[in-house]
């Protein structure tokens, strides 16, 4: 199975399983992984799923659709990886993708 690795605020590494077809934020909160909130479940409505891609994942991923876009702009800590964690897709090339999770998410 593909896995991500999550890197904490604090530093500390956590490798996840996740599915093909899954996002990776429902792989992290399967696993109760600190820092991604996921307030609207996967909707891109809340922007409290935000990660960092590792800059070498970052141009595999699809081009964000506009409302991710837009929820983007005025999360915490948005830098030029930021991404949604609900909208990035496991794929079998993404097998490894690491991503940052923010000390900050968004609050509602
Ligand atoms: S879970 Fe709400 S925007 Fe990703």
């Amino acid at each position: 199975m593909p896995v991500a690795v999550f890197e904490l605020p604090d530093g500390a590494e956590q490798v996840l399983d996740v599915p093909d077809d899954w996002s990776l934020m429902e792989a992290a909160r399967r696993d109760g992984l600190e820092g991604i909130i996921a307030e609207c479940g996967g909707g891109a409505i809340c922007g409290t799923c935000h990660v960092q891609i590792g800059a070498d994942w970052y141009a595999r991923l699809d081009a964000p659709g506009m409302a991710e876009e837009a929820l983007l702009e005025v999360v915490p800590e948005r830098c030029a990886t930021s991404r949604l964690s609900c909208q990035v897709i496991m794929t079998p090339a993404l097998d490894g993708i690491r991503v940052r999770v923010p000390a900050t998410q968004l609050e509602l």
